[in-house]
């Protein structure tokens, strides 16, 4: 190998056309989902506190947002659902009526060709806030997966492309899977969240969703955050249970986990810039000390050399409008 004074590697580093035709690993607007949350009600667009530029819809207001979306060629949405009902098994998540199958169809109507992913999951809709059905105090595993299933199934039957599973359910892949397969919907991808950590930066997320759990904590299901070995055996169930994409959440902390996913399976990785991870920057950049682009931009890029190809990121619209610049 050559060694200074024959090797300079400053050599590649002089121009920015240099830069650009040795770069490795860039954010594209193709590779971005927006998450998007939808409330029930009319005329409603309320900015999230913590989330500075981030709103929640209600479906009337929904089509404004959505073309903004697709003007800006980011080429998918995630769905969340605020809804005004709660009980103790989340009924309101697989009512076809329900506010995420209203947003579906608000979105599909506006903009067809927009790829619709909607989170499946019960913590926003049951009065306890918990990601399945709870029995004394302990989330019920095997109670919870026909629930979620139903409600995945009530999404593919609004409209949705992708199925995106977070409550962190052993076998709730499968379960869906089995169920969109029994009502002729053999096309529709399952989005596994594989590796979900029980993550502190999920908190702005929770107050934007009022879906932070009444009791307890969501540990006894999502993934102990000093654990990357097991991550992977996540990711392997998910698979063998029929997910088709699969992802890491959060993204920025997670890095490593990111890395060793994608050393040790051939799937679609998405990886998913968490509300937390938002706020940070945001807020950062709003007191003017961090310059807001470079950041984000620096961040994304960390996520796609990690080796994630997708980014679930709230701050999908702005990258979209700094690189069509
Ligand atoms: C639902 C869900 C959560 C997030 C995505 N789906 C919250 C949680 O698990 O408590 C977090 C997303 C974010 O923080 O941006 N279970």
């Amino acid at each position: 190998m050559a060694m200074f004074p024959e090797l300079r590697l400053r050599r590649l580093r002089r121009t920015e056309a240099l830069r650009a035709l040795v770069r490795e690993n860039q954010v594209d607007v193709g590779d971005l989902i927006y998450p998007l949350f939808v409330e029930e009600g009319k005329g409603i667009k309320l900015e999230i506190e913590s989330m500075p530029g981030i709103c929640r819809f209600s479906p009337d207001r929904l089509p404004e947002e959505v073309e903004e979306v697709a003007k800006l060629k980011i080429p998918a949405v995630i769905l969340f659902g605020v809804p005004e009902h709660k009980d103790e098994v989340g009924s309101s998540a697989y009512d076809p009526e329900g506010i995420v199958q209203q947003a579906i169809r608000a979105v599909k109507k506006t903009a067809p060709e927009m790829i619709v992913v909607t989170d499946v999951c019960l913590c926003e809709y049951t009065s306890h806030g918990h990601c399945g059905i709870v029995d004394e105090n302990y989330v019920d595993n095997d109670r919870s997966l026909a629930v979620i299933a139903r409600t995945a199934l009530a999404h593919v039957e609004a409209g949705a492309d992708i199925v995106a599973p977070s409550d962190m359910m052993d076998g709730r892949v499968r379960a869906i899977r089995t169920a969109l397969d029994r009502e002729g919907f053999q096309h529709i991808p399952i989005l596994a969240y594989a590796a979900k950590y029980a993550s502190a930066f999920y908190g702005p997320f929770r107050t934007a969703a009022e879906s932070a759990p009444k009791f307890g904590d969501r540990r006894s299901y999502q993934m102990d955050p000093p654990n990357v070995r097991e991550a992977l055996r996540e990711v392997e169930q998910d698979i063998n249970e029929g997910a088709d994409l699969i992802m890491v959440k959060p993204a920025l902390p997670y890095l490593d986990v990111i890395r060793a996913v994608r050393e040790a399976f051939n799937y679609p990785l998405a990886a998913y810039n968490v509300s937390g991870e938002y706020s940070m920057l945001k807020a950062a950049a709003q007191k003017g000390w961090l310059d807001e682009k470079a950041v984000v931009m620096e961040s994304l890029t960390a996520i796609k050399r990690a080796g994630a190809e997708i980014i679930i990121t709230y701050f999908a619209k702005q990258v979209a409008q700094w690189l069509s610049k």
